[in-house]
């Protein structure tokens, strides 16, 4: 009898282990979900004719080079042309961070023209021009800059990267009110990429060059003579039918997106996600034949779904979500946070100790530890 019962025990361990592994505060759970998801994936399309994209007004082709190594990491802010106040918010906070464990990192504003109607547009160029050249963190295109031409406005960034910064090899897309923990997110990256070094490693006594020709056989994108692995990464949105509200601000036509074609397919939210150089490779050569949707994170979705690459669901990218600022859940558990003033940017920026790293205390107690993501999605919930 008591060994019946310390079976039991046992079991009902072992399955609040399983449970608290899969649906708690790790978040394995959904990430496993979305593992799932390529195995229900059609066959590609083929590539489409290149993309006719605006110009680029301030071209910044040198942004990448310079001494030293290139970026490991370049993030692309997609930013309004009135918005300053956000971007030196950014530039004197996360922005700032030019290096972090070992690996470079570079900041890029994206942005299009600023409307004819606003009176003082004229002003604004200027202002532009003068920034660009006391920053030289400026990237613009010919095209006027609303909500409604959010695509336009990330495919010349992924445009811009693929042609400039080919070196890079990860590219994360964010806006101007994100808060993103850069040296969490390259050590993110690093983990993830982790496992395709080892699998490199494997491959052995093949050269990578031999890797490459393979790679580009089987019609994979290859970077120079150094394959990169298929990666976007985001917090990922299943299901999501088009609103049709008229005059919504996220409004899709019958046309754009016809009621048969049902939901769209999964999707990262735009307000941080990673794409690795050969995904947006991938990305740019199926575009063209893409329905034209105004909602650029729903048209990345749609062209890595047309190009054969399902998104990978990652719980510390907050998506659309604000978190209260909140010392464990920016340092340890959250990768971006969405809806930040230029006032809270810098203030969790100090919380997770800024770019000095002089960190004495760990950023979380015991307690906070073990509730993880799980303690901050609910002081986030109480918070809204
Ligand atoms: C997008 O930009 C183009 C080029 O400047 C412009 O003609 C068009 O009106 C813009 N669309 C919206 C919805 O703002």
């Amino acid at each position: 009898m008591p060994l019946s019962l310390f079976r039991r025990l046992l079991l009902a361990s072992l399955l609040l282990v399983i449970v608290w592994t899969l649906f708690g505060p790790s978040g394995l759970g959904e990430e496993l979900l979305s593992l799932s998801l390529a195995s229900l994936l059609p066959a590609p399309a083929s590539p489409g004719p290149p993309l006719a994209l605006p110009r680029l007004l301030i071209p910044n082709e040198g942004a990448c080079g310079g001494p030293g190594a290139p970026p490991f990491l370049l993030i692309l802010v997609c930013t309004a042309p009135q918005n300053l106040n956000q971007r030196n918010a950014i530039r004197a906070s996360w922005g700032g961070q030019r290096e972090t464990r070992g690996l470079r990192v570079q900041t890029l504003f994206l942005l299009g023209e600023p409307s004819g109607q606003h009176p003082t547009s004229g002003s604004h160029e200027n202002h532009l021009a003068q920034e660009s050249a006391a920053q030289g963190d400026i990237l613009q295109a010919a095209f006027q800059d609303s909500y409604r031409n959010l695509t336009l406005k990330t495919l010349s960034g992924l445009n811009w990267a693929d042609k400039h910064c080919p070196m890079a090899r990860y590219i994360l897309k964010t806006d101007d009110d994100v808060f993103v923990n850069v040296p969490e997110l390259v050590s993110e990256l690093v983990r993830r990429g982790g496992h395709w070094e080892q699998w490199k490693r494997g491959m052995e006594p093949q050269t990578e060059a031999e890797v490459g020709e393979e790679e580009l056989e089987g019609g994979g994108p290859t970077l120079g003579s150094h394959p990169v692995p298929l990666l976007y990464l985001g917090r990922v949105h299943w299901r999501v039918h088009p609103s049709r509200t008229p005059g919504g601000k996220h409004r899709i036509s019958e046309e754009q997106w016809p009621p048969t074609w049902g939901p769209f397919p999964p999707y990262a939210s735009g307000t941080g996600y990673v794409l690795s150089a050969s995904a947006v490779q991938l990305i740019l050569k199926v575009a063209s034949r893409a329905p034209p949707l105004p909602l650029e994170d729903v048209f990345v979705g749609v062209s890595a779904r047309r190009g054969g690459l399902t998104p990978t669901h990652c719980v510390k990218l907050a998506g659309a979500t604000h978190y209260p600022l909140d010392r464990c859940c920016y340092g340890k558990f959250l990768l971006t946070s969405h809806r930040l003033d230029p006032w809270k940017m810098q203030e969790a920026w100090k919380l997770v100790g800024g770019s000095d790293g002089e960190r004495t205390a760990p950023f979380c107690s015991w307690l906070q530890g073990i509730l993880g993501i799980l303690r901050c999605r609910v002081i986030a919930w109480l918070h809204s």
